[in-house]
């Protein structure tokens, strides 16, 4: 097991990741006053391995699923942590996969103005992104994340024994994540592309996950508030990929990630950012992990949806997260009548 520091200005968290890490809820929550929420699902896979591990404390069950990341989970969560009249030294601990992980953790910074949080994530993709760096949030009128904190849980417990329990999809998603931390450390893509006939291995993802985890701890201790702009580098392949996310939602999150970083390549390579030979290798990797990519039938439409991304600032472009070397990247803006039309050219067709 690794302990990975993440020194955050605001709040610094420690991650254990490996086998035994979930274990080390024993010490850390000994004599506290904990509250647990989970979702359905992780529920009913870990309801007697939370049973030993949380005793007698409350736990709340909400529906699984991006559709019930909403306000009316979020205060039904809050109106249990009231009705277990929690108090400025309880425990939120949340159980859970990137969902559960974000709603919990905003809840956890708005009950009583803050209380302790630790994030134990159940899913590849919690494990390498979201349950570390302190964003958390909900959906609200179709915009996604667009009411949220950052708030950096204490500790994060990254155990690769939920990952056995995970459909292949949702480990797709996730290896979505891990190839996009390739793409932003060149390390990490070197492991990526001399692995890539094991990338659906347990035991790869287990060893992969602290290499993600040590990235974004480097990332978030440097520009915990996404302000310097360097944290934007983990959106990477997420502007088209939450256009289409939105608009089609058929696959997961990380599976639209990887979508648009492909196409995202291309781009970069015809603007000149990226040589050929690296968007052909990362383009390579991508379809390791997804294999063919499919066409979309009214991309162009599924594109401006990008238009009203809270991450373009300026209402006439669109601001791209660009491979540019291995491990480099570039921030492109592209007039929305540009990014469209290349996006039309590229990912259009029939489905
Ligand atoms: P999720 O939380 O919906 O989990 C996916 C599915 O897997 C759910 O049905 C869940 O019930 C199930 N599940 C969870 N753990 C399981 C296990 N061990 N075994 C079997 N099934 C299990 O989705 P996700 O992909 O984990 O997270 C996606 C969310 O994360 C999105 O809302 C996205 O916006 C957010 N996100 C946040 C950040 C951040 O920095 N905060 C980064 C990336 C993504
Ligand atoms: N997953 C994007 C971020 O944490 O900033």
């Amino acid at each position: 097991m690794q302990t990975i520091e993440v020194k955050t200005k605001s709040r610094p968290s420690t991650v254990y990741c490996g086998k035994g890490a979930a274990e080390k809820a024993r010490d850390i929550l000994r004599g506290k006053d904990v509250f647990v929420v989970t979702d359905a699902n992780v529920f009913r896979l870990y309801e007697k391995w939370a049973g030993d591990m949380f005793g007698d404390a409350p736990i709340c069950v909400v529906p699984a699923g991006e559709r019930h990341k909403n306000r009316g989970t979020l205060f039904a969560i809050l109106d249990k942590m009231l009705d277990a009249r929690l108090n400025r030294g309880s425990v939120l601990v949340a159980l859970g996969g990137g969902v559960v992980g974000d709603m919990a953790g905003l809840a956890a910074s708005l009950y009583m103005r803050g209380i302790h949080a630790v994030q134990v994530p159940t899913t590849l993709l919690a494990q390498v992104d979201s349950s570390v760096g302190g964003k958390t949030a909900i959906d609200h009128r179709g915009v996604k994340n667009v009411i949220g904190a950052f708030y950096q849980p204490e500790y994060v417990l990254c155990d690769p024994m939920f990952l056995h329990t995970l459909p292949p999809r949702e480990l797709r998603c996730g290896l979505g994540e891990i190839v996009k931390t390739g793409a932003l450390d060149a390390d990490i893509l070197d492991k990526l592309e001399k692995n890539s006939d094991r990338l659906f291995d347990l035991s790869f993802m287990e060893d992969v996950t602290a290499d993600c985890v040590r990235f974004k701890a480097g990332v978030v201790e440097k520009d915990e508030c996404e302000r310097n702009g360097l944290r934007k580098c983990l959106n990477m392949g997420h502007t088209t990929g939450h256009a289409l996310e939105l608009f089609y939602g058929r696959r997961s999150h990380g599976e639209y990630v990887l979508i648009g970083m492909y196409f995202e390549s291309i781009i970069a390579e015809r603007k000149g950012v990226c040589s050929r030979v690296y968007a052909e290798q990362l383009r390579a990797l991508i379809q390791k992990v997804i294999g063919r990519i499919p066409k979309f039938r009214n991309i162009g439409e599924a594109a401006r949806v990008a238009l009203f991304d809270k991450k373009n600032e300026g209402k006439n472009e669109v601001s791209l997260i660009l491979p540019k070397t291995r491990g480099g990247f570039a921030e492109a803006k592209l007039s929305i009548g540009d990014y469209v039309g290349m996006i039309e050219e590229i990912g259009g067709g029939v489905l």
